[in-house]
């Protein structure tokens, strides 16, 4: 199992003061030290956390693999096409959602997403769509020649109870066999945390999990401790 870490919330914290501290590029190579396999990142068209110049940053600098989340726009596909990060994965975006919140409607908007998709993959970038556990998006994933799919754990990771939560890793477990079956790779990301991310490691197939906000959380808790050490020897 792979994990690509997104670093986004660096960047949320960094923009708090318009400064330059906390630096998503510095975060980023220390999450590969510490033995990350990719990283990941969501340009949004409102710039809110992650901007312009760490995505240009990011790309000269990531040694493993940069995953580019980004909403499926022609701006988009232009910085894609400009940057060229090893992989697209393409989201639906709102302007005043917290986080992602659903997957990509490919259904719906199967037009307009596979000509993106094509005009990404002509470009050798890998492709991926976020879409929720659900066989229509599974089956339109594929009719566009897309060359992974994230399946939305968002569900799972937010039920209300056990028995919801069952229920939703298996929606998850059989998607991410059928997409497989019908030669997608498979990723899985979205509200994982240190306890719930067990299960989902544990299901076939799915190659790689996605993870920002948990990561970033328990790295500021964990540093907490040195980091006041570190300013008490300063100024005693
Ligand atoms: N995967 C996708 C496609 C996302 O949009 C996000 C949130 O940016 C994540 C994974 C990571 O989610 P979280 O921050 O809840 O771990």
């Amino acid at each position: 199992m792979r994990l690509g870490v997104n670093i986004d919330h660096i960047a949320t914290l960094r923009n708090q003061r318009e400064g330059n501290e906390p630096e998503p590029v510095f975060a980023a190579g220390l999450a590969e030290f510490g033995g990350a396999n990719g990283i990941v990142c969501h340009l949004r068209e409102d710039r809110r956390h992650i901007k312009d110049r760490d995505l240009n940053l990011l790309k000269q600098t990531v040694q493993t693999h940069l995953n580019l989340e980004m909403a499926a726009t022609d701006e988009m596909v232009e910085i894609a096409l400009k940057v060229k990060p090893d992989m697209c994965t393409l989201v639906p975006e709102k302007r005043e959602e917290l986080t992602t919140e659903g997957g990509l409607d490919a259904v719906f908007l199967f037009d307009h997403i596979s000509q993106l998709v094509n005009t990404l993959k002509d470009n050798n970038i890998v492709v991926s769509l976020f879409i929720n556990p659900e066989i229509g998006h599974v089956k339109a994933a594929v009719r566009m020649k897309a060359d992974f799919i994230e399946l939305h754990t968002g569900a799972y990771a937010d039920a209300e109870d056990e028995k919801n939560a069952d229920l939703e890793l298996g929606n998850i477990a059989s998607m991410a066999i059928a997409a497989h079956k019908l030669g997608l790779r498979v990723s899985a990301g979205h509200g994982l945390k240190y306890y719930n991310v067990r299960r989902v490691a544990k299901l076939e197939f799915i190659e790689e999990l996605n993870i920002g906000h948990s990561i970033v959380a328990r790295a500021a808790m964990i540093g907490m401790e040195q980091a006041v050490r570190d300013m008490i020897a300063l100024i005693k």
